[in-house]
């Protein structure tokens, strides 16, 4: 109640905004058939990235919503991007935060766990999303705040896979290529929406809820029999170069996603060599 509570109060304008939008999104849905299945093909889905970070991260927040359409559109793909925190603990978060979300309405605050990355905020994120998204998506990815996603490269990357229990990333150990033998990097990993739905309903994950947030999704997959369609990107996910021993290598064209991006000289490394900003038109406007 708490948690709806809250969405409630920070988000219903916005999204009553973004209904159109929402709507020509591709959804795969077992529960709702009717609404939503009118665009719905294998040529077309739908993603939301959601990035875990903390409320006081808001100039980091700022850097990111540059650097991606919102929504992205191709015509394989809709992709949204949300950020995810636990709560707010702070006056001026009381302030700024709805601010944030009048302007951009790209957060969700859970209101039930603690920050803390293997502290729970994974269960309650995805337990949490078939109650409080206004619709659903074909697959969510969990974030970290330290990636750069090349997002054509990844919509293409998706666009073949199975839209159900697919369990999608970077395989770990680095040097594995087995997606069947472990589990996918927290840096980003995809679930189908059936998935989603699963740990919702579960007893599985509810009963392990503390840990290595990325391991013990990939343990409760295992455990439930789930995810029996697996991908691991590579190399098209890494970490950035010289960053982690065997999962870094150079940059290459084929990205999809750059981890471990902690400092501001490798952000603008990545940029710089992914060309974003060769679209911006010449103009008397503005000398570059
Ligand atoms: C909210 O965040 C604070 C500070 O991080 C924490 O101490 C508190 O337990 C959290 N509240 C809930 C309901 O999780
Ligand atoms: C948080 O709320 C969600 C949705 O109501 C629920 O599934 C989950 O169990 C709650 N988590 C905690 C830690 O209370
Ligand atoms: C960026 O632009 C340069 C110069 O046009 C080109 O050679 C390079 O292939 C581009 N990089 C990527 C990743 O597309």
């Amino acid at each position: 109640m708490k948690l709806l509570h809250l969405f409630l109060l920070f988000t219903l304008p916005p999204i009553i905004l973004l209904l159109p939008l929402f709507t020509l999104t591709s959804l795969h849905h077992p529960s709702s058939t009717t609404t939503t299945t009118l665009l719905q093909t294998q040529d077309h889905f739908s993603l939301l990235i959601s990035i875990f970070t903390l409320p006081d991260h808001y100039s980091h927040r700022h850097f990111l919503r540059l650097l991606y359409p919102t929504p992205f559109s191709s015509p394989s793909s809709t992709i949204h991007l949300n950020f995810i925190f636990c709560n707010l603990s702070k006056p001026d978060q009381h302030l700024l935060i709805p601010l944030e979300i009048l302007r951009h309405n790209d957060i969700i605050i859970l209101n039930n766990c603690t920050e803390n990355m293997n502290s729970g905020k994974t269960y309650t994120f995805f337990s949490s999303l078939p109650h409080i998204l206004p619709h659903p998506y074909d697959y969510i990815m969990k974030a970290d705040d330290d990636v750069f996603f090349q997002l054509p490269n990844l919509a293409a990357s998706l666009l073949p896979l199975p839209r159900r229990d697919l369990y999608y990333g970077f395989v770990i150990p680095c040097t594995s290529k087995d997606p069947f033998k472990d589990y996918m990097s927290g840096m980003g990993y995809v679930l189908s929406w059936d998935l989603v739905e699963w740990i919702s309903v579960s007893e599985i994950p509810a009963g392990e809820v503390v840990g290595p947030e990325d391991k013990l999704v990939g343990k409760w997959l295992k455990v439930g029999g789930k995810g029996k369609n697996r991908y691991s990107e590579k190399p098209g996910m890494y970490d950035y170069p010289g960053s982690n021993g065997k999962c870094s290598h150079e940059l290459i064209p084929a990205t999809v996603a750059v981890h471990r991006l902690k400092r501001r000289e490798q952000w603008l490394h990545v940029l710089s060599f992914f060309n974003v900003t060769t679209q911006l038109q010449p103009s008397k406007l503005y000398h570059l």
